[in-house]
């Protein structure tokens, strides 16, 4: 039976990760700070551990496993990780975490680990126009990400691929451009803008408004969580080593975003535009390198996965 580690398993990706592994007959060993807050986890082993302890990332690696999945950091989305008053912690622990993680797995001759990096990598000078932004693998340098976020993420990729050129282990890096789905953070200060809308327009009364930060018209790309994993285990167990996005390229500006989820609830609501933190300009994700080395690309429309969230945020807000 083939072994998998997930590191994050009581977060959003990871949780969802343990599951796509269980149903692939892995046997899957979780670790976080936490249980999964919205569902019940389905590893084999769940370990509640920090690892920022060098001797729990050596106690959980304690055999070769087949697959490493590193999603633990210390993030959120634009609430929690731009508005500065968390860099410490953020750039802190989760390099951290890569550090010990790189460091016991290559001791314990682990061959191959993913790690999720992050669109925050790329420079903000390239995506200040919301409709031409540049996010293509190769312009990640001169490098000047806008957050201390996307700082870590660029020097934690660095590191796994200096493991990979000195070490012979085998890495493989996602720059995740804003996942969404169901079982994810929606109130707690680290959702992001699908779940923040959904949640606004759930709430409130049909003809009521909804605040939206900043003027609605920066723009991104959100990828439903079922294709975020499809490209995550394509990527895992493919011969390509270099960083590559994993998201969607279905960009549509804020605005749109929350006109949508009005449609999907049948409700119509004025939109209030306040300030609030932005984050970059524009985001789109740049598919065309993981279409040409692992013929992967998203395979169904925003508005599907859009369907989906917004039932079970529904539910939850009851
Ligand atoms: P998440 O916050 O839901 O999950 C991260 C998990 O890591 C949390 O459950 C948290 O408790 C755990 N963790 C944090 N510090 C830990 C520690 N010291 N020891 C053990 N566990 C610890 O985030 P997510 O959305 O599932 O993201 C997973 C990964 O993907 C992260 O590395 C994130 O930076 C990256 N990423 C996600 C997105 C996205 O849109 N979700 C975008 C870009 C990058
Ligand atoms: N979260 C949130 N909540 N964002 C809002 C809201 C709201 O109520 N209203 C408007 N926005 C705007 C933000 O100001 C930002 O301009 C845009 O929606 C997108 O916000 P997020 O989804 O929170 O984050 P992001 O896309 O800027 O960055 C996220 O994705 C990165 C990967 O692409 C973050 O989660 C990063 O941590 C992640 O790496």
């Amino acid at each position: 039976m083939k072994t998998a580690l997930v590191c994050g398993a009581g977060g959003f990706i990871g949780s969802h990760m343990v599951r796509r592994l269980k149903d692939e007959g892995y046997w899957v060993r979780g670790v976080d700070l936490k249980f999964p807050e919205f569902w019940e986890t389905v590893a084999d082993d769940f370990v509640i551990g920090d690892l920022r302890e060098q001797d729990l990332c050596r106690r959980i690696v304690d055999r070769r496993f087949d697959e490493v999945y590193q999603f633990a950091a210390d993030m959120g989305g634009a609430g929690y990780v731009f508005t500065g008053v968390h860099d410490a912690d953020i750039m802190h622990n989760s390099a951290q975490i890569n550090l010990n993680m790189l460091d016991v797995c290559h001791k314990r001759n682990v061959k191959r680990i993913f790690y999720s990096s992050s669109a925050c990598i790329y420079p903000e000078y390239n995506q200040l126009d919301p409709d031409n932004p540049n996010c293509a693998e190769d312009s990640a340098y001169p490098a000047q990400p806008d957050s201390e976020y996307g700082w870590e993420k660029l020097f934690s990729e660095r590191i796994y691929l200096a493991y990979q050129r000195n070490k012979g282990m085998e890495v493989r890096i996602a720059r995740f451009h804003n996942m969404f789905g169901p079982y994810g953070s929606w109130k707690d200060g680290k959702e992001k803008a699908p779940a923040a809308m959904w949640r606004k327009v759930a709430m409130a009364p049909d003809g009521g408004e909804i605040e939206i930060w900043g003027d609605g018209k920066q723009t991104r790309s959100f990828l439903y969580i079922d294709e975020c994993l499809d490209g995550v285990l394509r990527l895992t167990r493919s011969d390509w080593s270099g960083p590559v996005n994993i998201g969607s390229d279905e960009m549509v500006t804020i605005d749109q975003l929350a006109d949508m989820a009005m449609e999907i609830a049948g409700k119509k609501l004025a939109k209030k535009h306040i300030d609030g933190p932005l984050g970059v300009r524009g985001r789109n994700s740049d598919n065309r390198l993981i279409q040409e080395k692992l013929g992967w690309r998203p395979s169904r429309p925003l508005r599907e996965g859009l369907e989906k969230t917004y039932r079970w945020i529904a539910a939850q807000v009851g």
